[in-house]
């Protein structure tokens, strides 16, 4: 996507080249709260693409920045599905409030409407920032914490394979391929590129917090990537163990490489970032054990909303009007019929019917991977029920028979 200067009270914005890179770099560092050095960049540079990122510029100063990774989402029933990552978003803290973000927001989706991916994802660093731009909440994470040795139910399996501490160079192979094993039929996670593993894990010195490097613990058929810290109390050794990415092909190895990073001599407290649905809370001999505690993960937007719901599959056959409103994205605007057969595809067309359900865009985004209920959002005010057992029905075809999690922040 190529963007001409335009002009918006004083500041431009234009799509940016390499040489943008060290100012784009910059006004995130600035923006993040963060030293700008070559670590920063380094890190920037894994992911950069030029031709899809902007900046807003007043006079020739860059002051704001947002870019859109290529990659791909796995979608309910259809597998990974072209999806724009929105990331790298920041305003110079001189300049906020001006409508930068505004201007970004609208020229990515602008353009994705002309040309890209029907969904546009991202993290917000703040809830506020994006159901005004049409981004609804879709997955959230939870961290577990657990005393070390929290033990299994007697009937859980553990995959007798050994469990290798292995250095990163050796490793990096051997977890790539098991991600590439599961990821496909994972509900919203995200494809790998070379530089999206760079990316997330990128291990330089600041991004520790006083921990260890990454470290790796890899079974034939699962891995985990943690950090660790050396802590003594009164009571002996309480080191802390913060699992980054646990990855598995099957409950086994699941269980396998859960009991090894839960087993590590020397440990006070083990905590992971896991989906919502996880496993582990099953297996444990007392479920209380894991403390749990929720945060947002993913924001999905829906580029097209014609687009985006023929993309997914459906749980049940529905056939709905939505009248949806979508104030920034106006092609959105108005009535579609959502009609899902007996295969769980979906037709998406204009309809001049009466409508069924009446919902902003952003709780289409936030209903689109199976994790926040339609039923939940009308529950908070948010969608309207027009004809008596839509809601339900249309609610229940959102779903997928998993949780999604999305565990890669980029
Ligand atoms: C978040 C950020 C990008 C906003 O940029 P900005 O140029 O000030 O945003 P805009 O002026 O376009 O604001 C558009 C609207 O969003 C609101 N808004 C902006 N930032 C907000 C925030 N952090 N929380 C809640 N609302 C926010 C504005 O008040 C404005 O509302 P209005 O339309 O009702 O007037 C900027 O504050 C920033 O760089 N923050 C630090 C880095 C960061 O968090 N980046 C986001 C990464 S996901």
């Amino acid at each position: 996507m190529s963007v001409a200067p335009q002009s918006d009270q004083l500041l431009t914005i234009r799509t940016l080249t390499d040489a943008d890179l060290p100012a784009f770099s910059a006004v995130l560092a600035s923006a993040f709260l963060i030293d700008h050095n070559d670590d920063f960049l380094a890190s920037e540079r894994t992911v950069f693409e030029p031709a899809r990122s902007h900046g807003v510029f007043d006079g020739a100063e860059m002051i704001g920045s947002g870019q859109l990774l290529t990659r791909r989402l796995v979608v309910p029933g259809a597998g990974p599905i072209p999806a724009a990552a929105v990331t790298s978003i920041g305003v110079a803290p001189g300049h906020r409030r001006r409508g930068v973000l505004s201007m970004i927001m609208r020229t990515q989706l602008a353009g994705l409407h002309e040309t890209g991916e029907p969904i546009a994802a991202l993290w917000a660093s703040e809830g506020g920032i994006y159901g005004r731009f049409g981004y609804g909440l879709a997955t959230q994470y939870v961290r577990l914490a657990l005393p070390r040795g929290a033990a299994f139910r007697r009937d859980v399996e553990v995959d007798p394979a050994p469990v290798r501490e292995l250095p990163r160079e050796q490793a990096l192979p051997l977890i790539r391929k098991i991600y590439e094993s599961v990821w496909a039929d994972r509900v919203g996670y995200l494809d790998r590129t070379d530089g999206a593993w760079d990316y997330h894990l990128f291990d330089a010195e600041p991004s520790r917090r006083g921990q260890t490097a990454y470290r790796f613990a890899v079974h034939p058929e699962g891995y985990a990537v943690y950090r660790t810290r050396q802590e003594w109390q009164d009571r002996g050794p309480r080191s802390p163990v913060t699992v980054r990415t646990l990855v598995a092909a099957n409950p086994p190895a699941y269980a396998a490489i859960c009991r090894y990073v839960l087993d590590i001599d020397l440990v006070g407290e083990v905590t992971m970032r896991l989906a919502v649905d996880e496993p582990l809370v099953h297996m444990l001999a007392d479920s209380r054990a894991a403390v749990r505690t929720m945060f947002d993960a993913l924001w999905v937007r829906l580029v097209d909303v014609d687009r985006a719901l023929a993309a997914r599959r459906y749980a049940v056959p529905v056939d709905v009007v939505l009248e949806v409103a979508d104030e920034l994205c106006p092609w959105n605007a108005g009535r579609w019929r959502l009609a899902v057969g007996e295969d769980g595809r979906a037709e998406v067309e204009r309809s001049a019917a009466d409508p069924d359900l009446a919902l902003g865009v952003e709780a289409l985004g936030a209903a689109y991977l199976g994790g926040t209920r339609l039923a939940t959002l009308a529950a908070a005010g948010r969608v309207r029920e027009l004809r008596r057992g839509a809601l339900a029905r249309t609610s229940l075809a959102f779903l997928h028979d998993r949780e999604p999690g999305c565990l890669e922040d980029f």
